[in-house]
């Protein structure tokens, strides 16, 4: 469907929030409105796909939440959608709003889902990648990944001070389900002795050699930093197996869900609103089953079947230069 035909589009947000989730809204409605379309919000995401109550925004429901972290039309996990009669309710109800076309904020979970209902039901949709563990093949960063590593680093930083002064050894938790870009960049601008990701799973023996020699060299205090990976609560883990080996008693800090929420960066603002603005542009212009996302400055478009299917890594100089420059 080509710009002329296109009238009224949907948003929504879905899987876990990211701050800047607001401020993409924003741009996705404010530039949708500048070309004449009407946006409709879809609440909680694929689960207020399924049920209905999509109501429409304006210009001035996006006063103020550019600084705003969360979302303001909720977000949500539905397993409904997952199956093909929940897909087909949900266009169902789009077509029943005289839905035209979508923007789905979100993660690599969300452009499945909106993979699959382009396949199915031809229903247009561009995404905008939005997650905090910065896990979507095809674009240099998704929007809350810069707020979420300085949040983290503000705690990891706190946690420094206490770990000097009572000359103690902190294993801290951040989040990254299967991905370990928090926990890397974090690492690396937190000075962390060691780095635990999903992808690069440093063996124990391994960190407490790297305590033992900073201990040799005066060291008194340490941090290490690990992903949650597919189970959180690993630090604990962690911390027991270093127990068992060398005797060291770690102190665990998990960071948990503190790092989905608060005020986004500048960063995450810009990259919202350029993304939120070049996504409803790609949609306008026919494009469909595709996010947009960052390569440098420049703006691009990915298939969604190659940014689900591609796995993102991290690169392992990250890791190697943490571990060198807290010597
Ligand atoms: O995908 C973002 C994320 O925050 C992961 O880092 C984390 O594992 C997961 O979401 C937690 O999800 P929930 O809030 O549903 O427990």
């Amino acid at each position: 469907m080509y710009a002329e035909c296109m009238k009224r589009i949907g948003v929504y947000c879905s899987g876990g929030d990211a701050p800047g989730m607001n401020a993409a809204l924003r741009a996705v409605v404010r530039v949708a409105i500048s070309y004449q379309l009407e946006v409709y919000a879809i609440p909680s995401g694929y689960v207020g796909m399924i049920e209905g109550g999509y109501y429409p925004l304006t210009l001035r429901d996006m006063a103020n939440i550019i600084q705003r972290g969360g979302t303001i039309i909720k977000t949500g996990r539905s397993s409904d959608f997952m199956k093909p009669e929940g897909r087909a309710r949900a266009a169902e109800q789009l077509r029943q709003n005289n839905i035209d076309g979508l923007i789905c904020i979100g993660g690599d979970g969300s452009f499945t889902g909106a993979h699959a209902l382009w396949l199915e039901h031809k229903i247009p949709v561009v995404g905008v990648p939005g997650t905090i563990d910065n896990d979507i093949f095809g674009t240099d960063n998704t929007i809350g990944f810069d707020t979420a590593v300085n949040t983290a680093l503000e705690a990891i930083d706190r946690i420094r001070d206490t770990a000097a002064s009572h000359d103690r050894l902190f294993i801290v938790e951040v989040m990254g389900r299967n991905s370990g870009f928090i926990a890397a960049h974090v690492g690396l601008a937190g000075g962390a002795e060691e780095i635990f990701t999903p992808d690069f799973v440093t063996p124990v023996d391994q960190a407490i050699e790297k305590i033992k020699a900073g201990m040799a060299k005066g060291k008194r205090s340490s941090i290490l930093i690990t992903a949650e990976g597919q189970k959180p609560g690993r630090a604990y883990d962690l911390a027991e197996a270093i127990r068992k080996k060398s005797g060291f008693d770690a102190k665990v800090c998990i960071l948990g869900h503190q790092q989905r929420g608060g005020s986004p960066t500048a960063t995450d603002r810009i990259l919202a609103s350029r993304l939120g603005g070049a996504a409803v542009d790609l949609l306008r212009a026919g494009e469909t089953d595709c996010m947009v996302g960052v390569n440098g400055e420049n703006i691009v478009k990915v298939d969604f079947h190659t940014a689900v299917n591609t796995e993102k890594k991290l690169p392992p100089y990250y890791l190697k230069l943490a571990s060198v420059l807290s010597l």
